[in-house]
């Protein structure tokens, strides 16, 4: 069956970002001059998808915004003989229709997710957490998508984490079945390091059966207090198969001050137009 539809969760509370996230949605926080769910956006789009749900909540409604299309902008642009900023505008204003659901709660990612039930109906879909970035050739969902339609049952995107940081992350115990594509044992959500089945855990990457909604209504609340979708994939996982893809690229955790620096960074180095300068001035500054 084909994947259609792709769900962008963005109703956190980004208490990592604090301050900033009083006032201002994480998901909008500039890479370069892009919004972080616009990286999403695009890689869904760039991965055959047609239709896009954003899950928001109260205080996060500049999302909707952003995505509003601007032709007043885009005329005074024109206007003034900007044609390239108009263009990007243009191709902005023409992305695949975008619907929105609320989250009146926000009791974690598997809830999230499950807010988008109605919209997605009772097909596959994928999952994108719009700060997990990701540098690739390949988008990392159509890469994804490949396994989905060897196997016909989810997929979850993972990634090596280094020890120190397992904890933080749902993490597979894999039994391989070709060059990076495993074939799901277990599920542990954040696992201290030495009961870890692996080191590798999941990033925000994930192509889900429709199974997964009740999965995730019979899922209890677990770490942090919050309904998490690695537990309701736990749930899956005992009565379907579920594998994982070690996907090509980058990642970067844009959610944290520190992995969102070096989001900025590694893509400034790679800007066709400020690229070098910047590399210059970053050598003279360390
Ligand atoms: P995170 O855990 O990274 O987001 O969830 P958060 O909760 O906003 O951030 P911190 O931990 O407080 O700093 C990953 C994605 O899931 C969304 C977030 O908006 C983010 O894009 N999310 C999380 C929801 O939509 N609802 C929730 O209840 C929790």
């Amino acid at each position: 069956m084909e994947v259609r539809k792709a769900v962008i969760p963005a109703a956190g509370w980004g208490t990592r970002f604090l301050p900033v996230t009083r006032a201002y949605p994480k998901e909008l926080l500039p890479l370069i001059n892009k919004p972080l769910i616009q990286y999403a956006v695009e890689e869904a789009i760039n991965s055959g998808i047609k239709e896009i749900i954003i899950v928001i909540a109260e205080g996060k409604y500049s999302i909707p915004d952003y995505f509003k299309p601007a032709p007043e902008l885009r005329a005074l642009l024109r206007a003034r003989g900007e044609n390239k900023l108009a263009d990007t505008l243009e191709r902005l204003d023409n992305q695949n229709d975008i619907k929105y659901v609320t989250q009146p709660e926000r009791l974690g990612l598997g809830n999230a997710v499950l807010m988008a039930q109605k919209a997605v109906g009772d097909e596959p879909f994928a999952v994108i957490l719009p700060d997990d970035v990701v540098d690739a050739r390949e988008p990392v969902i159509a890469q994804m998508l490949k396994i989905f339609k060897t196997y016909g049952t989810s997929v979850v995107g993972v990634e090596c984490i280094d020890t120190e940081e397992i904890h933080r992350y749902g993490v597979i115990r894999p039994e391989t079945v070709s060059p990076r594509v495993h074939k799901v044992l277990a599920l542990v959500e954040k696992p201290a390091p030495e009961v870890a089945p692996s080191h590798l855990g999941i990033v925000g990457r994930y192509i889900l059966t429709p199974q997964i909604f009740p999965a995730i209504e019979a899922t209890q609340p677990g770490s942090g207090g919050e309904i998490q979708l690695t537990d309701a994939a736990a749930l899956l996982l005992q009565s379907q198969p579920i594998y994982a893809l070690e996907f090509a690229g980058q990642r970067f955790d844009t959610g944290n001050p520190q992995g969102w620096l070096e989001a900025q960074i590694a893509m400034g180095l790679k800007h066709p137009e400020f690229g070098d300068s910047l590399r210059e001035k970053l050598r003279r500054m360390i």
